[in-house]
């Protein structure tokens, strides 16, 4: 098969090194991939926005399948586009991608079909939002309805705070994004991710895996996309699984089903275990990244024929294999993210992290320069490893990290210090 791969992130790295190893691979491209991405894939320099432009790359190299990495296409519309050129894609269409393009569409399906989520209301005005903040109070959360980049949720601890934010959505900084918001109940409790690949009817679970969104040591500092991630996680119980799985996962399946507009893809579910139960507070339709990075790593099946039981709606009789071992990433980023950070600095010493046993290092904001290989993002690297325990497979990451020779990078050094302490026991 040939297969066209969307995105330049290290989950797009991982997907990649993945679907390298299926032995139903004949060509791989990568658009617009970054350096590491190279080493598995021909990345070709495709807009994802411009969609005429990636279906002809499609249709002058019988490309066979397109998997969508992020957001941001999907929500466009690209795996529509394709499919009306008679083009496979791996990916929620449009309708479904709005459980991430709008925060209040989600809201709404959840009130249709009585899935657990915190009370909620929608405004397309500042006035209506701040007049219902102050009836209700603090801690709240404010959320700007469309994709923002990570950066349109603000969980205020006080009214001015959410007055603030409120302030923020509506003055235009989010664009579109930021013509409506969402307030919500905030949610108390601890906070998982759950995922699960889907074809429409039929949901299976990925291995479980919790990232950390905070840029510093003890959860501190700013929310980031992710600084690191580890599965499995020893918080999913079998009973909390079969709750999300019953109350929230499969009433949203069957909600988009009977809508008209079924759910195919990565469904990343943002569960927060409240005293009341597990409750939803968010949707992404899509890998989670860095969690793709552990997932990658810790699946033994072949991913290509799940994209494809996924697409083809034949996924009842699908099952997904996983190694015991877990996995688990630290991500390298550039100082200043997830603010300002300078790009072009030089990186060294990876073929050298890279020999560590189990390690393997996926790459997201890369680019090869003069034979070397330069920081090009926010997030730069994932240095990945698996081991027999959690604490052996930070261990060996956390070897490989100091072999890497980057002035200009940090990390986080306690990825997984939960599963760290449980299994101090
Ligand atoms: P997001 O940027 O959408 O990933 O959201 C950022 C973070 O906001 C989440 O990881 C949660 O920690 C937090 N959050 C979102 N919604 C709620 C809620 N209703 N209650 C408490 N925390 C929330
Ligand atoms: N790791 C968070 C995300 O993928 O949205």
């Amino acid at each position: 098969m040939n297969i066209l791969l969307l995105g330049s992130g290290g989950r797009e790295h991982a997907l990649a090194w993945k679907i390298a190893a299926s032995p139903l691979l004949t060509k791989l491209w990568c658009a617009p991939g970054n350096a590491g991405i190279a080493r598995e894939a021909e990345c070709v320099a495709l807009d994802a926005a411009d969609h005429p432009a990636v279906i002809e790359f499609c249709k002058n190299n019988a490309v066979d399948l397109v998997v969508v990495g992020p957001e941001t296409p999907l929500v466009a519309g690209i795996v529509d586009d394709l499919a009306a050129a008679g083009i496979k894609a791996f990916g929620p269409r449009k309708a479904a991608a709005q459980l991430e393009g709008s925060k209040g569409f989600t809201k709404d399906l959840c009130s249709e079909f009585n899935i657990p989520t915190g009370a909620y209301r929608r405004f397309d005005n500042a006035a209506g939002a701040l007049a219902y903040v102050r009836t209700q109070g603090a801690p709240i959360v404010v959320k700007a309805d469309g994709l923002a980049a990570g950066k349109g949720v603000v969980v205020a601890n006080t009214l001015a705070e959410a007055e603030a934010a409120i302030a923020m959505i509506f003055d235009g900084k989010f664009g579109a994004a930021g013509t409506e918001v969402v307030i919500e109940e905030c949610l108390v409790g601890r906070e998982i991710s759950f995922f699960a690949l889907c074809d429409g009817e039929t949901a299976i679970q990925l291995a479980t895996a919790q990232d950390h969104k905070r840029v510093f040591d003890h959860d501190e500092g700013p929310n980031t996309g992710g600084m690191g991630a580890y599965s499995p996680t020893p918080f999913v119980t079998p009973d909390i699984h079969d709750q999300i799985m019953s109350r929230i996962i499969l009433p949203t399946v069957a909600g988009m089903k009977q809508r008209g507009t079924p759910f195919k893809g990565v469904l990343y579910a943002g569960v927060m275990l409240t005293e009341q139960g597990p409750k939803l507070f968010e949707y992404n339709v899509r890998f989670g990244d860095p969690e793709c990075q552990v997932h990658m790593l810790r699946m033994m099946s072949d991913i290509v024929p799940a994209f494809l039981a996924a697409c083809d709606g034949e996924l009842k009789h699908f099952d997904l294999r996983w190694f015991p071992d877990p996995a688990l990433t630290v991500v390298m980023a550039a100082k200043g993210y997830p603010g300002d950070y300078n790009k072009g600095t030089q990186i060294e010493g990876l073929d050298e992290a890279g020999k560590i046993e189990g390690v393997e290092i996926f790459h997201a904001g890369t680019a090869a320069k003069d034979g070397g290989i330069v920081a090009n993002g926010g997030r730069v690297l994932n240095v990945c490893a698996m081991g027999k325990t959690v604490t052996e497979a930070r261990e060996r990451a956390y070897q490989a990290v100091d072999r890497i020779k980057w002035a200009d990078g940090f990390c986080r050094r306690d990825i997984a210090w939960q599963a760290v302490e449980a299994e101090k026991g």
